[in-house]
């Protein structure tokens, strides 16, 4: 039987420090691209790959991302038999087919470390990831759902790339490897956050990734590596030097939501999604 991949993490410990002081009291997945939370588009894209199993790997005053996942009674009550309704159809629908569980990340110490707490809600089964803060367009499918097609085929660990400017591989994991077809690159090495000159590649990881669950073993004995945190990145390599990884040129475009400019970059592009509706 094929593994079916049910269910994706979420981690959002993070304390989003990049946008205090919006970030003081409320989580930074929880900001709005004009009317929707970063976390919703994260969700829906997930949603819409199949996987309907949700968890989120969360930490203090994070609340507000579980009752936005949940009914509203009071509010619904408010606003029931006006226009308004209309407003909450996406979420509505999304928790109906959605589950969704938390669990907690006690310290912060990393992507890695984020995703092996995940291991309590995954257990022994594929499953994606997503990072909230990168906001992604598919071109006909959405990017998780073209990464599961992939798995499908490969039945192997795939992360999402895209080519970065020289002078920003500091910010990302950045991959190198033998071209398999266009879109495709079979890692053969990882570097978490390289400078320019120590970059193997331009290829940058962005926050999409399905992961097979042999990793939570990989992980538990990967040391901290880059910023002292444990990194995924460094699990990946070992993980593609013992089996295969492979790096996908997603269609669709990519915000860094993490960063005030790509954030901005994409409340225009949904802006003007939205005008040239009406
Ligand atoms: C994390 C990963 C990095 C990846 C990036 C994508 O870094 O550690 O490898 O390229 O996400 O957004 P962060 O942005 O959390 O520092």
């Amino acid at each position: 039987m094929e593994p079916m991949i049910k269910k994706c993490l979420f981690p959002v410990a993070g304390y989003g420090t990049r946008f205090l002081p919006a970030t003081k009291a409320m989580p930074k997945e929880i900001l709005p691209i004009v009317d929707k939370p970063l976390v919703q588009y994260a969700v829906e894209e997930a949603a819409e790959a199949g996987l309907t199993d949700i968890g989120f790997v969360t930490g203090r005053a994070k609340r507000a991302i579980e009752d936005h996942f949940d009914i509203s009674y009071e509010l619904e009550h408010q606003i029931a038999g006006t226009g308004k309704e209309q407003a909450l159809e996406g979420i509505r629908s999304l928790i109906e087919t959605c589950t969704f569980s938390y669990t907690r990340q006690m310290h912060m110490r990393g992507l890695g470390d984020a995703i092996l707490k995940g291991e309590t809600i995954v257990g022994d089964e594929p499953f994606g990831v997503v990072l909230a803060d990168d906001l992604c367009i598919g071109e006909e499918q959405g990017v998780l759902a073209q990464m599961v097609g992939l798995y499908r085929q490969y039945r192997c660990s795939i992360v999402a790339i895209e080519e970065v400017p020289a002078d920003q591989t500091h910010s990302y994991g950045v991959i190198d490897g033998e071209q398999i077809s266009d879109r495709l690159v079979r890692v053969t090495n990882m570097v978490e956050k390289p400078a320019p000159q120590d970059a193997p590649s331009n290829l940058a990881i962005i926050g999409r990734y399905v992961l097979t669950p042999d990793i939570f073993d990989i992980i538990r004995e990967t040391p901290p590596g880059r910023n002292g945190e444990v990194q995924i990145t460094d699990a990946l390599l070992q993980q593609a030097k013992s089996g295969c990884v492979m790096a996908y040129k997603f269609k669709g475009r990519r915000f860094d939501c993490g960063s005030v400019s790509g954030f901005v970059e994409a409340t225009n592009y949904y802006y003007d999604k939205i005008r040239a509706k009406q």
